[in-house]
């Protein structure tokens, strides 16, 4: 049995934890706006939330602000490997949030602390990846009734969604924060770009410049990790499915192939599609000796790790989240993180800074899901344009920049169309 307080690695992490959240907060002024606002309204008052998000330090500020508008909150980690064990041991002693949340814990605890989680009986659901909506359709259906609705963080989670609406699966509304552009448009791409090479670099220290680097898909986070190895010097290559975003690849400058002509020349490789097997058999027997692959897309079906196991004679642990793989033809590859998200098992994640307006629009979908209580049919839902550009103002004013506005005449002028030449 599992304490209700929560489960975390080690309670005595937890002042190393405070003092990481408090850092992390000095870069995360929007949500300190929107936490200052939360205190005084107490727009979530009582309202149950089970939150099932990467227990990171940025996660702990949104906890916090959640916590400032009422909320009666719990959280379990989104994946097994990408908890900060001092965060999570933070949120139960010094905030009194219980969390369920152990880096590298196993599946069986992973789905242990969502059920931990669950057993809170939400009125609002906040996920990241779609397991905790998931997993209370398939398992908890007697939770639903008292659901107001749900969160979504991440692409993943959002394509898993529209999948439960075709199938007539969906049982309660749910906002898409993904879909707000202060939140795709810069945490997908700053954010997955930086902390993608910063995982590779933590974890392998080698050089970028030079390198032949792989990014399979070109969506915002593709577009990200593309343009970040490119800046550190690699030679960058792009693999696609899709003909539209291939072209905007090969427009960018990028060199564009599929996967199997790309195995033996790269140097390494990071998978950002949000699909399977993408690095799979046949690529993994092409691959150069020391090629690096990793995955940076949500969950760990983007390089078949089954198949690089059943290919190898043995393996060994090289660094912290390097593992080297002996293969049959004679060379060595070596997998990052098991294959699962890089930046959150072998760095911290998005930085502080865009990770605000990613939370941003968490903490305003739930006061904005609250409001609108009994409103929405069960679909997946956006948050209005002005919620998402108020954000952008807000930022962008933290950021000590500001930028014109429409005169009436403009105004007129956009909204017309006897004007022309
Ligand atoms: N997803 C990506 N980076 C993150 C972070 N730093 N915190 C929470 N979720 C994230």
């Amino acid at each position: 049995m599992i304490s209700t307080n929560g489960d975390v690695k080690a309670i005595e992490l937890a002042s190393r934890g405070k003092q990481r959240i408090d850092w992390a907060a000095r870069d995360m002024p929007v949500l300190r706006l929107i936490r200052e606002r939360f205190l005084k309204e107490r727009p979530l008052e009582g309202i149950r939330i089970s939150g099932c998000l990467h227990i990171t330090t940025e996660t702990a500020n949104l906890a916090i602000t959640l916590k400032a508008g009422g909320a009666d909150l719990v959280l379990c980690a989104s994946n097994p490997l990408s908890t900060q064990d001092d965060v999570a041991a933070s949120l139960v002693v010094n905030e009194g949030i219980p969390t369920f949340a152990i880096k590298a814990e196993d599946e069986t605890t992973y789905y242990r602390h969502i059920h931990a989680a669950l057993d809170h009986k939400p009125q609002m659901t906040m996920d990241d990846g779609c397991d905790l909506v998931n997993t209370m359709h398939k398992d908890r259906p007697d939770l639903i009734e008292g659901v107001i609705g749900g969160l979504e963080e991440t692409t993943t989670g959002v394509i898993r969604l529209h999948n439960m609406v075709r199938d007539g699966a969906l049982r309660f509304p749910v906002l898409a924060v993904n879909e707000s552009d202060t939140k795709h448009l810069f945490d997908n791409r700053y954010g997955t770009g930086q902390s993608t090479l910063d995982a590779i670099i933590r974890s392998t220290n080698i050089l970028i410049a030079g390198r032949n680097v792989v990014v399979a898909g070109y969506g915002w986070c593709g577009k990200g990790v593309a343009s970040r190895a490119r800046g550190m010097g690699a030679n960058v290559i792009v693999t696609e499915v899709d003909p539209i975003r291939a072209i905007e690849a090969v427009m960018d400058g990028f060199r564009v192939m599929p996967m199997l002509d790309a195995a033996p020349i790269g140097d390494i490789f990071i998978t950002v599609t949000g699909d399977k097997d993408v690095i799979d058999r046949h690529h993994i027997e092409h691959l150069k000796d020391s090629a690096i692959i990793a995955n940076s897309g949500h969950f760990n079906d983007e390089i078949n790790v089954a198949a690089l196991q059943d290919l190898s004679t043995g393996h060994f642990t090289a660094r912290d989240f390097v593992e080297g793989y002996h293969l049959r033809n004679g060379k060595t590859v070596f997998l990052l993180a098991e294959g699962r998200l890089v930046n959150l098992s072998a760095a911290e994640g998005h930085p502080a800074s865009v990770m605000d307006m990613s939370f941003a629009n968490q903490a305003l979908a739930a006061e904005y899901m609250l409001k609108h209580r009994g409103e929405f049919t069960p679909q997946v839902l956006k948050l209005p344009v002005d919620v998402d550009r108020e954000i952008a103002y807000l930022k962008l004013k933290s950021m000590g920049h500001s930028i014109d506005h429409l005169t009436e005449v403009q105004r007129k002028y956009l909204s017309s169309w006897e004007a022309g030449t």
